[in-house]
């Protein structure tokens, strides 16, 4: 069997090892923007292509049993569709579906005129001579969040406290925006595999938005994240991850009589505030880092569970409940003024899953891009014990790079705990 991945980052590499882990043993196959050396390794052949020029990756697709999506932006640009109308079979949303995460205008006015719980009030505008309006009358509430509606790398939101803050991100921005209620809580997510009507969730995890340690600097495409031994966090309890998986089943159900019918990853992004489980936002794909984190827990067939969501036979997903920590490595300067720099890694002393994700390769020389180069995760029966590893994996990879060491780490995970009994305490 064929499977061609597309993608090149360290999500895509953390589904490259478990397609090869799959009983169909499958060749593997890559598209990718530039040549992640994990990926490259597992792989017959790759195609360096840029991910959205979905002709060119269904071109190459042709001979291929399945086809595995990883990033938004290529099913945004309906490579799922395209490939469909090849005869290749495909794991992901079409275009269609994928406005969950491309339109987050779409999907507010989606939730709330089906009445999906979880909904933050919002107002949307075209023109930002308006967003701009509201937001001088409505400032005085309360911070407010502005969010371009279509796909910024997770880069785009920003919170504003002040009418001149406000304005002047409107400024730089073309249009059209999501404008929010800021919620106050605590975040997790939760990432399933559906086939259109089932949803077969992992375990929570939790994402480090902000670049610095103690949650502070801009916002990024995530730091690093973790998991515990349980499907639920150690801040929320069984009825938090039981009401995140209603709100995203509803959601499925909606979309399907809508005559969207959702296959493929449904990332669910939410925060446990004061007025209960709020719905942050859906991805169309596994997250980066979060995949990282639940699938080497995978203990079913990814292959196969990808295969039985396209045919809308899929059941139930297991996975193996440990404790995960995952520490991203990015270049000095990141995410504002990332400096491209080589790296070394001395993969003999890691004792943790190295994940691969924007370096490239050159005759042996690992050297980083603008974005988050690589990743390490530590898996064991505590959080503090897989923290431990990543960290002592990190000592091991140098170069004008950094990490947040507080991620995972005791102090980090109990202010979450104390933070979320303040929030249910209404203190
Ligand atoms: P998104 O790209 O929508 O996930 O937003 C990125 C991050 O911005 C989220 O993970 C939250 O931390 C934050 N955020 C987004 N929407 C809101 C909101 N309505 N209130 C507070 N924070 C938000
Ligand atoms: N880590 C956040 C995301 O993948 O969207």
């Amino acid at each position: 069997m064929k499977v061609l991945l597309v993608g090149s980052g360290g999500r895509e590499h953390a589904i490259a090892m478990a397609i090869k882990q799959s009983a169909e043993e499958p060749t593997l196959y890559a598209a990718m923007r530039y040549k992640n050396p994990g990926i490259a390794r597992l792989c017959e052949d790759y195609l360096l292509v840029n991910e959205t020029d979905v002709q060119k990756v269904a071109d190459y697709a042709k001979s291929a049993d399945l086809v595995v999506i990883g990033p938004e932006a290529p099913l945004a640009a309906g490579a799922v569709d395209v490939l469909n109308d090849r005869g290749v079979r495909a794991f992901g949303p079409t275009r269609q579906a994928a406005l969950i995460e491309s339109d987050k205008g779409w999907t507010r006015s989606f939730m709330s005129r089906q009445g999906i719980r979880g909904c933050p009030k919002y107002a949307l505008f075209d023109d930002l001579r308006d967003a701009d309006r509201f937001v001088k009358d409505n400032i005085d509430e309360g911070n407010l969040v502005i969010k371009p509606v279509g796909l910024t790398g997770g880069k785009g939101v920003v919170i504003v406290s002040s009418y001149s803050e406000g304005s002047d991100y409107l400024k730089k921005l073309k249009g059209p925006v999501v404008i929010e209620e800021c919620l106050s809580g605590e975040e997790f997510t939760v990432q399933a595999f559906v086939d259109g009507n089932v949803v077969a969730p992992a375990p929570a995890v939790q994402d480090h938005k902000r670049a610095f340690e103690g949650d502070l600097g801009p916002n990024t495409g995530g730091m690093g994240s973790y998991t515990d031994k349980s499907y639920v966090l150690p801040f929320m309890d069984e009825g938090d991850y039981r009401a995140a998986i209603a709100i995203m089943q509803d959601t499925v159900d909606a979309l399907k009589s809508s005559g969207m019918t959702y296959k493929g990853i449904l990332y669910g992004q939410f925060m446990l505030t004061r007025a209960g489980l709020m719905v942050v936002e859906y991805n169309c794909r596994f997250g980066d880092p979060e995949a990282m984190n639940v699938l080497p827990l995978l203990r079913s067939d990814f292959v196969e569970l990808a295969e039985s969501a396209i045919d809308g036979t899929l059941k139930s997903t297991d996975y193996e409940l440990l404790a995960t920590v995952c520490k991203y490595v990015v270049p000095a300067g990141y995410p504002a003024n990332p400096k491209p720099t080589e790296i070394t890694i001395d993969k003999d002393q890691i004792n943790a899953t190295l994940f691969y994700a924007s370096v490239d390769e050159h005759d042996g020389t690992i050297v980083t891009t603008t974005s988050r180069a690589l990743a390490v995760l530590g898996v064991a029966d505590t959080i503090d014990d897989a923290e431990q590893q990543a960290e002592h994996a990190l000592q091991f990879i140098k170069g004008d790079v950094f990490a947040r060491h507080d991620i995972g780490k005791r102090e980090l995970v109990q202010s979450r705990i104390e933070h979320m009994k303040r929030i249910r305490e209404g203190s």
